[in-house]
């Protein structure tokens, strides 16, 4: 991992750090690029104006603040129910991305389940479908459980798996007789040498090797692949084995961030590939804003730029 990307990944966590950029207009100007605004009016709309000029679906995710309580965990079930009959009303092509401490992970499993369950459900009565988030290597045990719990009730539900983590492809077995929805990325987290590759060749060849198993023909109906990367040589990679393949548009997508490869996005949207745009919104976005400039150190150039 290189140094700028550990220091970024560090800022990150940081909550000194947070409470003073949050507050510069420069800072908030660069968040901009990768983010259509803070409220949820505001990402609906940034998602109309995508299915309507690009012609590509959307998933939503709401940035939320670490929770303390369960009242709390409450009011962002409540926060994403709302979201996904928005969605509803105006019949937009657009789906949900959850993170499970926001749904109170921290505060126990079962209430977690709960709160994923309802949303599940909403989600899958109004046709669409329910994401769920990995977030850093401690979470995964937890997040994997509660994920196999819900998904047994309401199928429409998929989860993010990360390429970077050693213990990966084991996972992906483990979850294949499920016929899962797996978003496959990277890993976008602070993680130590035994836990994940540091090399980000070894992520890249882990992410090809993972991808194609999941695209291997004979999975069982239903299993779904969300190729989640912005990396060129991937993509064009993957493009290729579906098309040797012949694989169903129903069996994968991609999926990228809003703002981020924008050429690329166009092209597949061109080829005509499977295209969904994810976009982030809400107030806590220092965290998630400082593992994007991470992923591409260049980018704190955009934000000094911001700065003059
Ligand atoms: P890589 O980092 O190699 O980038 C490839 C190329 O893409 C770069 O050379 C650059 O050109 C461009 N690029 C990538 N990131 C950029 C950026 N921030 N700004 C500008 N250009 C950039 N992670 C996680 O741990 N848990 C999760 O739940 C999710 N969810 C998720 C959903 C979706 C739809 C996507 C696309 C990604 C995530 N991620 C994630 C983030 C993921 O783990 C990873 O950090 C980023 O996607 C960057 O990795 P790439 O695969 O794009 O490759």
């Amino acid at each position: 991992m290189s140094i700028m990307r550990s220091v970024l990944l560090a800022g990150a966590e940081s909550v000194w750090l947070r409470e003073r950029a949050m507050r510069y207009p420069f800072v908030r100007r660069s968040v901009s690029r990768f983010m259509p605004g803070e409220s949820m009016t505001e990402a609906l709309e940034a998602c109309r104006r995508q299915q309507a000029e690009r012609g590509t679906g959307a998933i939503l995710t709401h940035l939320g603040e670490n929770l303390e309580t369960l009242e709390e965990a409450d009011a962002v079930t409540r926060h994403y129910l709302e979201l996904l009959d928005r969605i509803e009303a105006v019949r937009l092509d657009a789906q949900v991305s959850v993170k499970l401490t926001q749904l109170g992970l921290d505060l126990g499993r079962d209430a977690c389940s709960e709160h994923l369950a309802e949303l599940a459900a909403r989600a899958q009565a109004h046709g669409t479908f329910l994401w769920i988030d990995m977030e850093s290597s401690k979470y995964v045990d937890a997040t994997l459980d509660v994920y196999r719990r819900v998904k047994v009730r309401t199928p429409r539900l998929g989860v993010c798996l990360q390429a970077y983590l050693h213990r990966t492809a084991a996972d992906v077995e483990s979850l294949l007789p499920l016929a899962p929805a797996i978003r496959l990325v990277k890993g976008a987290y602070r993680e130590p040498p035994d836990v994940a590759f540091p090399k980000k060749a070894d992520v890249d060849e882990n992410y090809l090797r993972l991808a194609e198993r999941l695209l291997r023909p004979g999975l069982p109906p239903g299993t779904f692949l969300g190729i989640g990367t912005h990396d060129e040589r991937i993509v064009t990679r993957l493009q290729a084995l579906v098309t040797e393949r012949r694989l169903n548009a129903d069996a994968f997508e991609f999926e990228m961030l809003y703002g981020i490869q924008r050429q690329l996005q166009a092209r597949l949207v061109r080829e005509g590939a499977p295209l969904r745009v994810l976009i982030s919104y809400g107030e806590f976005w220092f965290p998630w804003y400082m593992r994007r400039l991470a992923e591409r150190p260049a980018n704190v150039l955009f934000v000094l730029k911001s700065m003059l």
